[in-house]
């Protein structure tokens, strides 16, 4: 595999629009790196979900898990967070474990040569020469941008999978969102035509921006944002929402959306990037599901959350089976198996051995 970002320098590359500098981080029709949503097309999503439904199906035997572990065996990854994670590390190990690669961490610059002043392009270089994958979370937004290219013009070139940077993107989260919402809708004609609402801090909530435009991949989606004003969704987001043709919607009345709403998105104040303190519970507090409202809620719709949730849902509804989002949580692991597989291309094996044992 030879890193298409290799051909151009780094003021260029900053020069260039989302499209075309998701381009350069395409193979083949795969993913080199993975720095943002706007990668990913209709078609991308579908493959990937059929590729992650496989992985779960086949994990299911002790003869599918032996296979999958053998898939990439020969391959080692390191997951780079230096920014707190529970499910997404979690998540990321038990993917690479499944596809049988071996994992190394630095999750605490403190204990890496980062303490000493080395910068963050030596240490991802440093990562690219044991490892063949790098998986990172940073709390700064271009960071995976710049390490990608960095790496590009090293004789290692090893791709990068975003993990959430900064307040800006979290694609493999998207990702498996869109997969839950792939499952949930499975018998009701999929994602196309639904109206998805999102609810909570979506001025500073990465998930929202990469489904927002994620979901602009498929016909017909309505898009409703409930927040208080304050912590309403960007201008930038819209803009791209508008140009891709999508309807949407901006309330600060939450009763009133949940009985449009084929999903609910909520998500927690992101009080990290909170400058004096300045975002109170209070601005959110209307803002919470709890079980008064599932009486609102339409029978086949379903109730999604990116986790950690603070308050936002109630755990009385958990019991309810329009809330999905342990199941939510649970396919990030199938769903980035299911990525990683398919940048390293064992995906045709995978599905041809589930084909045999299918026999
Ligand atoms: C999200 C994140 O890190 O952006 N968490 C996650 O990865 N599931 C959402 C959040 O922290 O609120």
């Amino acid at each position: 595999m030879t890193c298409p970002l290799s051909t151009i320098t780094w003021n260029d590359f900053q020069e260039l629009g989302l499209s075309e500098k998701a381009k350069l981080l395409q193979e083949s029709g795969r993913e080199f790196h993975v720095m943002f949503a706007q990668q990913f097309t209709r078609k991308r999503l579908d493959e990937l979900g059929a590729l992650a439904t496989v992985i779960r199906r086949m994990a299911k035997s002790r003869d599918g898990r032996r296979f999958l572990g053998q898939c990439l065996a020969h391959q080692r990854a390191m997951l780079y967070f230096t920014q707190p994670s529970s499910r997404t590390f979690l998540s990321f190990c038990a993917a690479c474990q499944i596809l049988g690669m071996q994992i190394g961490e630095v999750r605490d610059p403190a204990v890496s040569s980062e303490f000493k002043g080395e910068t963050r392009e030596d240490s991802v270089r440093t990562f690219s020469s044991y490892f063949d994958l790098i998986i990172m979370r940073t709390e700064l937004s271009g960071l995976v941008e710049r390490m990608s290219w960095v790496l590009s013009q090293s004789e290692r070139p090893v791709p990068i999978v975003n993990a959430g940077s900064g307040k800006d993107q979290h694609p493999t989260q998207a990702l498996l969102d869109i997969y839950t919402l792939q499952r949930s809708f499975e018998d009701r004609g999929g994602i196309d035509g639904k109206t998805i609402m999102f609810v909570g801090d979506l001025a500073r909530g990465r998930t929202v921006r990469s489904l927002s435009i994620l979901l602009t991949t498929y016909k017909n989606v309505r898009q409703i944002f409930v927040a208080p004003e304050s912590l309403q969704v960007g201008d930038d987001i819209l803009v791209q929402l508008s140009a891709a043709g999508t309807d949407y919607e901006i309330s600060s009345d939450f009763r009133k959306s949940i009985p449009e709403a084929d999903a609910i998105y909520m998500t927690r104040v992101q009080h990290e990037w909170d400058v004096k303190g300045e975002t109170s519970e209070d601005s959110i507090a209307d803002y919470s599901f709890t079980t008064e409202h599932l009486k609102l809620l339409s029978p086949d719709s379903v109730l999604m959350h990116p986790f950690p949730r603070k308050g936002e849902i109630s755990p009385d509804v958990d019991h309810d089976p329009r809330a999905v989002y342990w199941r939510q949580m649970r396919n990030g692991m199938w769903i980035r198996a299911a990525l990683i597989a398919s940048m390293f291309r064992c995906d045709d094996g995978i599905t041809a051995e589930s084909q045999s044992i299918g026999k």
